[in-house]
Formats: C-alpha cells, sequence, structure tokens
C-alpha cells in the first residue's frame, strides 16, 4: 500500500516508521510511506501556507492552494483523507475498510483548520481519531496509518491473530495471561491451564462480553456478540 501523507512536520513521523512493526512493513515492501512536505508547496518566497479566516475569528486557516499543488504533485492519490476534529469517528471497521485499498494519501490539518474547499474538491473522507482536540492531524494520520499497516497481510507475524483484537468482532477483548502462574499473590484463572480449550473459549467469550459491559456498554449495542449477551443476561 502506498501512503502519501500531506504535512507541516514531515519530521514528526520519523520514529514510528523507523521502529517495530512499521519499520518492517515497510522494509518488507508492504508499506510505501511517502511523506510530502506541505510547506514546499506555499505561496510566494515565504512559502505560506495559512491565513486568517474570512469572516474573522481567532487562529489560522491552512489556504487552500498549497494543498491542492501538494495533491495534484502526487503520480498517485487514491483515497484522500483529511484528519480533523471535526471528521466522522475512525473505528476497526474503517481500519479494515482501508487495509484493502492500494493507495491512500492523508492530509494532515492544522490550526484552527482547513479551507473548506479543499474538503469540497479532494477529500472523499474526514476522519477524527477521538472526540478531543490535538495540535495537529500528525498523531492521527500515524494511529490512522498504525491501524491499517497491521491489517495488510503479511504485516502481522504468522502467530498474531487479529480476529482476537479487541474491537475485531465489536467487543473489547478479553484478559490475557503469561508466565508466572502465580504473581503477588494473583494466580492465573484455572481455566486456562486445563487445556480445556471449549472452556477456554467460553471463558473468554464471557470476560469479553463482562469487560465489554463495564468498560463500554455502548458497544454492546452494536454488536452482535451482545444481543447475544444479553439473552445470557
Ligand atoms: N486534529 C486535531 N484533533 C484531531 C482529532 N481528534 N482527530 C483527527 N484530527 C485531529
Amino acid at each position: 500500500m502506498i501512503v502519501n501523507i500531506i504535512t507541516l512536520f514531515p519530521d514528526m513521523f520519523s520514529g514510528v516508521f523507523s521502529e517495530s512493526i512499521l519499520s518492517r512493513a515497510i522494509q518488507g515492501g508492504h508499506l510505501d510511506v511517502r511523506l510530502i512536505h506541505l510547506r514546499e508547496y506555499g505561496l510566494g518566497s515565504h512559502r505560506v501556507v495559512d491565513d486568517t479566516p474570512y469572516g474573522g475569528g481567532g487562529g489560522m486557516i491552512l489556504k487552500p492552494e498549497p494543498i491542492a499543488a501538494a495533491l495534484e504533485s502526487l503520480p498517485e492519490r487514491g483515497h484522500v483523507i483529511l484528519t480533523t476534529p471535526r471528521g466522522r469517528l475512525f473505528r476497526q471497521a474503517d481500519a479494515l475498510r482501508l487495509s484493502s485499498l492500494n493507495v491512500i494519501t492523508i492530509i494532515c490539518g492544522h490550526y484552527e483548520g482547513v479551507d473548506e474547499r479543499v474538503s469540497e474538491l479532494f477529500v472523499h473522507e474526514e476522519l477524527s481519531i477521538g472526540d478531543y482536540v490535538l495540535t495537529g492531524g500528525e498523531l492521527p494520520a500515524m494511529v490512522i496509518i498504525d491501524a491499517v499497516a497491521r491489517l495488510i497481510p503479511g504485516v502481522l507475524g504468522k502467530d498474531t491473530t487479529i480476529s482476537g483484537d479487541s474491537h475485531y468482532h465489536g467487543l473489547l477483548e478479553h484478559p490475557h495471561y503469561t508466565r508466572p502462574r502465580e504473581f503477588r499473590g494473583l494466580a492465573v484463572p484455572e481455566v486456562l491451564l486445563s487445556g480445556n480449550h471449549e472452556q477456554i473459549r467460553a471463558w473468554r467469550r464471557e470476560m469479553a462480553l463482562r469487560k465489554t459491559r463495564e468498560t463500554r456498554p455502548d458497544l454492546m449495542e452494536h454488536s452482535l456478540a451482545g444481543s447475544e449477551g444479553k439473552d445470557e443476561d
């Protein structure tokens, strides 16, 4: 997958792409990240990228021309995403959907916002990573790319299953344990040592339902498992 990132702060990305799974995804040819420095498309000798809002109010708005020029410089643009707190909430289902695309382009929003005409002309979807406001769209872009990249076939090792992930079936994940069997007076639940796979599966499912009910009751309404879970009560 080619991921174009249009950003005012390309250096922010160096850490995430040079470590761990994302770095391996790039080395393995699953992910091709192309950073486009928006400043290079700024206007005039000062490379201006922002301006004050029409109608007054505080803050600066990203101008449309540099973003248009950056987008139009790309050999392939694919599916264009703008990161903004005004966007639709990014969820696991979106990560799965995006992971099947060949090319995506993420425009990292900044300052008070982006001139609306950018969205009207170029953007396929506006995504938010949560109901809070960050200083810019770079961290959201990293979050989206991380969530998407791990779903690209071949990126995670053979031993890693994504079907058990929190959110995969609309539920939070069951708890995990590893050695030692007892830690500071807390023992690993007996069922996990039983070797009875059917019982282990049932226990994990019950724990996932319980955790989701306690922590994210809103998720229960949407998940199929949630409605089954209600019948069990
Ligand atoms: N830019 C600033 N805050 C954001 C958020 N929560 N999601 C996406 N982009 C953002």
